[in-house]
């Protein structure tokens, strides 16, 4: 399936998304799969620069023009692989320690570059049915995974990044954070 991904001028990408009934229908999970693939292909150096591709590492399916509640995200630290589909999530824990990144977060949907600091909770418990394992689980994740997690979870929201980068003073620490 050819994904195309909507950038944050279109307004379907500011609309909360749906509820997904489950059993997932066949069209889900083929979409479901497309956006993996489409991830993991985008970290292929070669051929992201071939198709033209900035490589990502979460992608939510309003993303793709579909306003409902699941995302893929894809994160490869060299010592690990962190994949995830995810269906109908609930965050049900955060820590109140915080993190951001030092140099600020993307978004294939965001062309223009933001710098700021996007302040999300260091640790949080995801509910949610994974499509990788079929069935409903708790993910726990810390650091960068939960910086992303939250990030694709802010899209079926409708919230983007750059919504929660202090418009006075981008770059302001809050003190206590631990910066990534
Ligand atoms: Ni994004």
């Amino acid at each position: 399936m050819k994904l195309k991904i909507v950038k944050d001028n279109k307004p379907s990408l500011r609309k909360k998304s749906i509820p997904v009934d489950l059993p997932l229908s066949s069209e889900d999970i083929e979409l479901l799969y497309s956006m993996n693939e489409y991830l993991k292909l985008s970290q292929d150096e070669e051929y992201a620069k071939k198709h033209n591709m900035r490589a990502g590492v979460g992608l939510a399916a309003p993303q793709v023009g579909v306003n409902k509640r699941m995302f893929v995200v894809y994160v490869n630290d060299d010592e690990n692989v962190y994949n995830y589909i995810l269906v109908n999530p609930t965050i049900i824990e955060t820590s109140s320690k915080l993190c951001a990144l030092r140099n600020g977060e993307g978004c294939l949907s965001v062309d223009k570059e933001y710098d700021g600091l996007v302040h999300r909770h260091y640790k949080i418990k995801i509910k949610a049915f994974n499509l990788l394992t079929n069935k409903e689980e708790i993910i726990s994740a810390c650091g960068f995974v939960a910086i992303v997690l939250q990030h694709e979870y802010d899209h079926l929201d409708g919230i983007l990044f750059y919504d929660r980068i202090d418009k006075f003073n981008p770059l302001k620490e809050k003190g206590n954070e631990i910066l990534l």
